[in-house]
């Protein structure tokens, strides 16, 4: 089972004759998995004790912080057990999809608001805040959308939309993601803006109209520009945390009624390791323009990671709490959303499934809402954290 390497002697050391099971694993993933960056072997033996049983949602408090997640309305009004695990754990809660174009939107006039306000009554009921997602976005538009809207009316649906659907919720919304992944460098666009019906019809100033509007239909919203594939310290990322800097930059410059920055951090274990000096710099900047930081959709893919869930949970574990290690040094970092809270439910099983066909793992819950060596990781963070 072991080879004769020193680093097996030496797990089999650090776990004693309790830990050889846990030791075998390690030792055995690790003769298995000579690709791994060495800092991910380290989570397999690293120690993620907790004090307590506090909830994630009161750790966050103690701290001065919101920590909550995204939920589909759909599954949470037909679980029980996720509806008291949302409400244990989270303060804030975000509908996962029912707040989007292809939701709200059946026809050209007609909105269905039935989906966003069953969850918007849900938070209310249990005394959490409430945040949407999203008014502006270029995916999950209605399909007689590419059909009906063009140059001449964009500006009226865009218009229309964030003001009827704002002031829905007016007084109700602790934030928007008001524009949603505007940037893409590789769209060779001015400014690396992404190619989107909105900026082929209306061209750049689509993103600073839009959050005037939604300023006017509720002014007490915080109104956040949320974004993708900013955390890690690829070439591709470095350009696109410039892109979004100068985006903020010339927001502001212009007097938009912008507020904060969404970092949605959907991570991948076994990715190229997180350079925290860059990520932690880019804060600094973001935070340098007045701007709050939100942690949108935390979740940290399994799918490259070995079979045995003993060892992708520790190896998870370790990506989350080196990451809010990072991002929650940053004071201007207000809150942390998992994009879903257990495994249960999450969008990465349709969309980057295992190639072995075992169920992903990657939210701090498990698919039975125990919490997970995840959940131990993110409350380790929010002890560790300053206080806000
Ligand atoms: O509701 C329909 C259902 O009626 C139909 O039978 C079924 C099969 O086609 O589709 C269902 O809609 C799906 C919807 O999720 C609700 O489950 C859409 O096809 C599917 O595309 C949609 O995926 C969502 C995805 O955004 C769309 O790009 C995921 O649930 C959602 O988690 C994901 O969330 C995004 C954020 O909004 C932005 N950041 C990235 C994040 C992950 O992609």
């Amino acid at each position: 089972m072991f080879k004769n390497s020193s680093v097996s002697r030496r797990r089999l050391l650090y776990f004693g004759a309790s830990g050889l099971a846990g030791a075998i694993a390690v030792a055995v993933a690790k003769d298995r998995l000579p690709m791994y960056p060495s800092q991910a072997l380290d989570n397999l033996t690293r120690d993620f004790k907790v004090a307590g049983q506090t909830p994630l949602k009161g750790r966050a408090t103690a701290k001065g912080l919101i920590y909550g997640a995204a939920s589909g309305q759909d599954f949470l009004a037909s679980d029980k057990k996720l509806q008291a695990s949302i409400v244990r754990e989270c303060g804030i809660l975000v509908p996962e999809n029912e707040l989007k174009w292809q939701f709200l939107r059946p026809r050209p006039d007609v909105y269905d608001f039935s989906r966003s306000d069953w969850l918007a009554q849900f938070a209310r009921t249990h005394k959490m805040l409430f945040r949407g997602h999203t008014l502006v976005w270029y995916q999950q538009l209605p399909e007689w959308f590419k059909e009906v809207v063009n140059r001449q009316n964009a500006e009226k649906f865009l218009v229309e939309h964030i003001t009827t659907v704002t002031k829905r919720y007016a007084g109700q919304m602790h934030s928007w993601d008001v524009v949603n992944e505007a940037i893409e460098p590789d769209d060779r666009q001015k400014a690396g803006l992404r190619k989107s019906p909105w900026l082929e019809f209306l061209g750049p100033d689509y993103i600073e109209l839009a959050y005037r509007v939604a300023a006017q239909a509720d002014p007490k919203a915080m109104l956040v520009y949320n974004e993708n594939a900013l955390e890690y310290s690829g070439r591709k990322e470095e350009v696109k945390r410039t892109a979004v800097l100068k985006l903020l930059e010339r927001l502001k410059s212009r007097g938009t009624p912008i507020h904060a920055l969404g970092i949605q951090s959907h991570l991948v274990a076994q990715e190229a390791a997180l350079n925290a000096k860059k990520l932690r710099s880019f804060l600094s900047d973001v935070a340098s323009l007045g701007l709050k930081i939100l942690i949108t959709e935390l979740d940290v893919s399994d799918q490259k990671l070995p079979s045995d869930p003993a060892v992708r949970d520790r190896i998870v574990a370790g990506v989350y709490e080196d990451y809010l290690s990072v991002v929650l040094d940053e004071k201007a970092v207000i809150a942390v959303l998992n994009w879903g809270l257990s495994d249960r439910h999450t969008w990465l099983s349709t969309f980057t499934p295992r190639s072995d066909g075992a169920p992903v793992r990657p939210l701090p819950l498990d698919s039975s809402f125990k919490p997970k060596l995840a959940w131990n990781a993110m409350a380790r963070a929010f002890d560790q954290a300053r206080k806000r």
